[in-house]
């Protein structure tokens, strides 16, 4: 945990951009996979753990802006539980390592929370993401049960956001841990990349070397794929051969819960061959082109356009598309090949805080969502702030589906050269993505590189 002031510190903030009222977290609890005592893996709710620190199952806290009080809700472990899982400190022991020094038993929430509602004041609450917490907020507050996302409080999810949005240097420190993780999970899965091998044996062993490292599982699901053209492929079945190319796209988690996110793409047998290469080069000169336009004050919808303006440029040059660039980027035909966002923010939660509300995160008044197809799903379009940790992950992507759907609509077909384009519906995709922190006058890749030049990645591949 970080230091107790810390998260004194973040609570203080917290309060004086609410103002009054009550504020209402709660943290998660287990998540029984097929009958109550076999559970998944148990991970904190990330604002629960921003704010508190305490790294445990079902329990709550309360703010009282008005009272200037702070109270964590939960029980003591039972003899009975503890039979089951060993001693653990008691609660009010972990409270004060989180800078508070009031803790209540559970029951206490409704007492608190009930008296509130009925004084008619305002209980600040974020939108839950699990039924258990709606259940809980709607008997807590009165509310029909689909009511409760609905009445979630915007003050306190633009405060929250504002606040865990930019990372300090100790969060930073977490971040780059996590990575150093993701490296090493990358580099096994460049060695592991053999003709032969299933995907699965892959993702096995750098799903377990990342427990190993932190003890903590993984924040997303491994995307380990020679089928790159699907985005999120979680299907881990097939077996490698010469000449296929594998995306790997996958991530750590510290030991305090930050994540990383990194993405690579591996020739199976070590070599690229030289269509793989030409593609792997313009997409990793997207990447270079992107982190070079990143500063504060910059949408980040900017530099997804300059991501895509290299693509359209490139893929012009080696004469899958056609015309002129601006056209491109106006009409939007280069999402054909990169239909997905550029990045996202990063930190406790891979897709940092998406739970609050991705608009919230990553758009404003004056920068709403284009609705055009690909930038569509740009999950951050925002100017940056300093202090910003965002990935950047460009990709080119040859989509069966997709291509055949648009060449029989017609769509964008002077922009498109759709009969040279048939020769590469075998290709599979290309991604790369690295976490990137914004700084006061540009932006810097996180932690230790992780082989990427097409020489880097075949070296890696053969060690
Ligand atoms: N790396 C997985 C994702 O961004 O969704």
């Amino acid at each position: 945990m970080f230091s107790a002031d810390l998260y004194s510190d973040r609570r203080r903030h917290l309060k004086t951009n609410v103002n009054s009222g009550l504020i209402l977290f709660l943290g998660n609890g287990e998540s029984p996979i097929n009958a109550t005592e076999n559970c998944y893996s148990f991970r904190q709710d990330s604002s629960f753990l921003y704010f508190w620190g305490i790294d445990l199952p079902n329990l709550a806290a309360v703010i009282d802006v008005d009272a200037d009080t702070e109270t964590v809700f939960g029980d003591d472990l039972s003899l009975d539980d503890v039979i089951w899982t060993g001693s653990q400190p008691s609660l009010s022991e972990r409270c004060r390592i989180g800078g508070v020094n009031r803790s209540a038993p559970l029951t206490g929430l409704h007492e608190t929370i009930g008296s509130a509602v009925k004084k008619n004041r305002p209980v600040h609450f974020l939108p839950p993401y699990r039924m258990e917490q709606t259940m809980l907020i709607a008997d807590l507050c009165g509310l029909d049960r689909r009511g409760v996302v609905k009445n979630a409080s915007e003050t306190l999810i633009r405060s929250v956001i504002r606040l865990r949005s930019v990372k300090s240097d100790e969060e930073i420190a977490q971040i780059e841990a996590a990575i150093a993780i993701n490296g090493d999970m990358q580099r096994v899965a460049m060695q592991m990349a053999t003709p032969g091998r299933y995907e699965r044996e892959v993702v096995g062993a750098i799903e377990g070397l990342a427990y190993g490292q932190s003890g903590r599982k993984t924040p997303f699901a491994t995307i380990f794929s020679i089928h790159g053209q699907t985005l999120h492929n979680h299907c881990h079945g097939n077996r490698m051969k010469r000449g296929d190319l594998a995306i790997c796209d996958c991530g750590a988690e510290s030991p305090m819960g930050y994540a990383s996110d990194t993405t690579r793409t591996i020739p199976v047998g070590g070599r690229f061959t030289s269509r793989q290469k030409e593609i792997y080069e313009i997409v990793e000169g997207m990447q270079a082109d992107a982190l070079a336009a990143m500063k504060p004050g910059v949408p980040f919808k900017d530099v997804h356009l300059v991501a895509a303006r290299r693509l359209s440029a490139d893929l012009t040059s080696l004469g899958l598309m056609r015309g002129n660039v601006d056209q491109a980027l106006e009409t939007g035909a280069y999402a054909l090949f990169f239909p997905h966002g550029l990045g996202h923010m990063l930190g406790l939660d891979v897709h940092d805080m998406e739970c609050l509300g991705e608009d919230y995160v990553g758009y404003t008044d004056r920068i709403q969502r284009d609705r055009r197809f690909g930038i569509n799903r740009l999950r951050l379009a925002k100017p940056l702030e300093p202090g910003f940790v965002v990935t950047v992950e460009p990709g080119i992507y040859f989509i069966p589906l997709l291509v055949q759907r648009w060449r029989a609509e017609n769509r964008f077909a002077d922009q498109i050269d759709y009969g040279k384009l048939e020769s590469y519906l075998d290709f599979g995709g290309v991604r790369i993505e690295d976490d990137v922190r914004v700084t006061s006058t540009g932006a810097t890749v996180l932690g230790q590189p992780i082989p990427k030049t097409v020489a880097a990645v075949e070296s890696c591949c053969r060690t």
